[in-house]
């Protein structure tokens, strides 16, 4: 018989036909006359009502456990489900013990309670919902960049710069290595990298539109529901770039393209009412404002809200400002440009004809995660550039030209266009500070 994914045998081209599928039983009924059971594979959501005779019952049969089941693919009697499987023949590939199993049938767990069984944690609707979602994003970005004429290009994951320059590197080496710069693998410090930038922007050198989509790491001492130590980053460079609106006007297109192919699979969602297509399709609509750091500090200052770290002029801002901002605007994403030279890294452009020292830097704030991306016009003037790096400054010799660009961390993408709390629950296998399971 012809194997069949769960999800193909909602299509109704099978009906009448001899069957099989294979996957893992998401509830179990057994009645007096008939077994029921529900088969879920991966494939989606749904999950393929299996009905068999009463004396087909295995007592290996149960919640949880991997079955083959063959059968014919009939139309359902009951409204609830569409078509249902006569079962001929009922395989327990994988027995389940349900006193160990940590997940109980017909129970709603909660995303924390199913992040401390990270191996299995993917047996659940939620998180293989999440995991869908995040492979279709995924494919999204890619299709986005494609279709703009943007390359692809692989950037290392070992390296031996700091791009962001804020120190918060994972040193690499081989067991045993005493770390003295002589007798070390790579007779320098190398590390895994914190951007892929500096190497896109070597190629956008000779490509105007470049973009990486890859892992990042960062050493970052955060328990927060936003940080991670192993992060996955979409960064794009832009040559011929002279202004931030030509950067903000690719970053929101990226930003809106990836998220609207995404709620095609809106069937997906089913985690609360945030998720909702209309509200990400309400904040596609509208553009996004542009305010500019004074403006933002002004904002904080001017408001009765009591915040925990300053808002002085020449601070950073931190997530309570951030959030507090985008309600400000309307609870919908906005752009921060112009943040003080000192806020940010050697690469940004000087602004300087500002009055205060500022530069060209741009952060997108998103509602329930603030910061969700950040980005600049680069410095490519070689004398502002003199007291800075070998390569860098090369880049600048050979046909330097004015360009930009931005990185957007995938993880709180997810989180802000499903709404998810914890920056933990949209990865497979998160690591942070004190944890690195599997
Ligand atoms: O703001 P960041 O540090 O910018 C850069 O790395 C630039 N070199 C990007 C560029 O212009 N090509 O990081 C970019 C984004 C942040 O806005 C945030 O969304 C995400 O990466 N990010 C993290 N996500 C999860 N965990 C962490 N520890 C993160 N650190 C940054
Ligand atoms: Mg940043």
């Amino acid at each position: 018989p012809t194997k069949l994914r769960v999800s193909e045998a909602f299509l109704d081209a099978q009906v009448g036909e001899k069957v099989r599928i294979q996957g893992w039983v998401r509830s179990f009924r057994p009645q007096k006359q008939n077994l029921f059971l529900h088969v879920n594979d991966g494939s989606s959501l749904k999950s393929l009502q299996v009905i068999a005779p009463a004396a087909m019952n295995d007592p290996l049969l149960g919640f949880g456990c991997a079955v083959e089941v063959r059968g014919i693919l009939k139309k359902s009697p009951h409204s609830k489900q569409p078509v249902e499987l006569e079962a001929e023949q009922i395989w327990v590939i994988g027995e389940c013990n349900p006193v160990d199993f940590p997940f109980k049938i017909k129970e709603r767990h909660s995303l924390e309670y199913i992040r401390q069984f990270l191996h299995l944690r993917c047996r659940t609707n939620a998180f293989s919902s999440l995991l869908r979602i995040r492979s279709e994003a995924t494919a999204a970005v890619h299709s986005y960049f494609k279709n703009n004429g943007f390359l692809l290009v692989h950037t290392p994951t070992i390296t031996s710069n700091d791009c962001e320059g804020a120190g918060e590197l994972f040193q690499v080496e081989p067991p045993g290595t005493t770390f003295a710069n002589e007798g070390s693998f790579f007779s320098v410090p190398v590390y895994l990298t914190v951007s892929g930038q500096l190497h896109l922007e070597v190629m956008s050198g000779a490509f105007p539109r470049v973009y990486t989509f890859g892992p990042t790491f960062r050493a970052e001492n955060s328990q927060s529901r936003r940080h991670l130590a192993e992060f996955f980053m979409v960064e794009a460079e832009i040559s011929f770039t002279e202004s931030i609106e030509d950067l903000t006007k690719v970053w929101k297109s990226a930003f809106g393209a990836a998220a609207s192919d995404f709620t095609i699979i809106s069937a997906y969602i089913f985690l609360s009412p945030l998720h909702l297509k209309d509200t990400l399709d309400d904040m596609l609509r509208k553009s996004f404002p542009v305010i500019t750091y004074t403006e933002a500090i002004d904002i904080l200052k001017r408001s009765s809200e009591t915040f925990t770290f300053p808002t002085d002029w020449g601070c950073d801002l931190m997530t309570e400002h951030e959030k507090f901002l985008v309600k400000h605007c309307g609870n919908i994403p906005v752009f921060v440009t112009d943040y003080p030279h000192d806020l940010k890294p050697f690469y940004a452009r000087d602004n300087q004809d500002h009055p205060k020292h500022t530069a060209a830097a741009v952060d997108l704030l998103v509602p329930g995660v603030g910061e969700l991306s950040g980005g600049s016009l680069r410095e490519e003037r070689l004398d502002l550039l003199r007291s800075r790096l070998g390569e860098y400054l090369d880049l600048r010799r050979f046909g330097s030209v004015p360009h930009g660009g931005f990185g957007l961390g995938f993880e709180r993408y997810l989180q802000c266009i499903l709404g998810v709390d914890n920056i933990k629950d949209v990865i497979p296998f998160p690591r942070f500070s004190h944890s690195c399971l599997l």
